[in-house]
């Protein structure tokens, strides 16, 4: 069976495989994040076909899918299928591969987050687009996913910035058993938030907690590529519960950057107080003349995007990587 996109590209469907899975088999990529039915940002609207659900759709709301909506993580194909929804063009020709990595260092960047750099073998560097993410393979196959928190480097470092879970088994490793020199592996590149090309002027960034490291990888590309840089104004909001929280100084003297940390839980703190959607709005940027990319949890983002679209944002100029934790 044939799967059929908008700009007339066109692949085959593998059975009981979902239309995302087909896609990147094919060598294609359609937008996602998640790949577990739980972000959203794969939905797509059927334009003729039937499909099977083959995933929970959890984010998915009943209009949407009353609608003809799905989300493409979550279906595989019954008929030949028409979707409206193009390709990603470049992001394709980035394969996703598994590579081995040895941890290089470990810093604590705050009491529950550690910064862990990775090496590869000279010889397979991880090739990505800042803003994506890597899934890391661990003991028994246990898999977690962790956005890339620099722009790439020479020498192909790869920096993550891991959360502490109360609970979780991967997190046990990082925080307690992980030392450097540890061999381990990852998958990448994975996920389609990255900078795409825009004639806003403004750029606007969200982030909630280590929402923030995709957002810092995509802060060095602008800083170090000037040419991707087309904004007069980039705005840089950082939200977290206290002080700690906001673990990272932003500075890219190259860039317009405003950078506003937003704290949730802290009555005494000086400077912005509440929640990071909340102080964008407050800020009365022109949002028809904006472009937002938001990384962090799903509350953030589902409020971010219903606030900012009600005050002007178009929702096509809404790009969200949502944080779905696991135990
Ligand atoms: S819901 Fe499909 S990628 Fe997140």
């Amino acid at each position: 069976m044939n799967i059929k996109l908008k700009n007339d590209t066109s692949f085959a469907a593998l059975d009981n495989r979902s239309i995302l899975e087909s896609a990147r088999q094919a060598g294609i990529v359609l937008e996602h994040s998640c790949r577990t039915g739980r972000c959203g940002v794969c939905k797509v609207k059927v334009i003729s076909g039937e499909t099977d659900v083959i995933q929970a759709e959890e984010s998915l709301r009943v209009e949407d899918e009353a609608n003809g909506f799905i989300l493409t993580c979550c279906r595989a194909v019954k008929t030949d299928l028409q979707l409206d929804i193009g390709d990603l063009g470049e992001l394709g020709s980035i394969q996703t591969k598994t590579l081995p990595c040895r941890i290089d260092s470990l810093q604590p960047l705050s009491d529950d987050v550690v910064e862990v750099v990775l090496r590869t073998p000279p010889t397979s560097r991880l090739e990505y687009l800042p803003g994506q993410y890597v899934d890391m393979i661990g003991k028994d196959g246990l898999r977690r996913s962790y956005s890339v928190a620099n722009a790439p480097r020479e020498d192909g470092k790869i920096t993550l910035q891991i959360r502490k879970v109360e609970q979780g088994k991967m997190s046990q490793y990082w925080f307690e058993d992980a030392k450097a020199n540890d061999l381990l592996r990852m998958e990448g590149p994975l996920g389609t938030f990255c900078l795409r090309k825009s004639n806003a002027k403004q750029l606007i960034l969200l982030a909630t907690g280590t929402g923030i490291a995709p957002i810092k990888a995509i802060l060095e590309q602008l800083s170090t590529t000037p040419v991707v840089n087309t904004y007069n104004h980039i705005h840089l909001y950082w939200g977290g519960r206290i002080e700690q929280d906001i673990y990272w100084q932003p500075v890219f003297e190259s860039l317009p950057l405003t950078f506003t940390p937003v704290l949730s839980r802290t009555p005494e703190w000086q400077g912005r107080k509440g929640y990071i959607q909340d102080a964008v709005i407050d800020d009365s940027h022109d949002l028809r003349d904006a472009v937002v990319y938001a990384c962090g949890s799903e509350a953030m983002i589902h409020s971010a995007h219903e606030q900012l679209v009600a005050a002007g944002l178009n929702s096509e100029h809404f790009y969200a990587d949502a944080f779905v934790s696991s135990n």
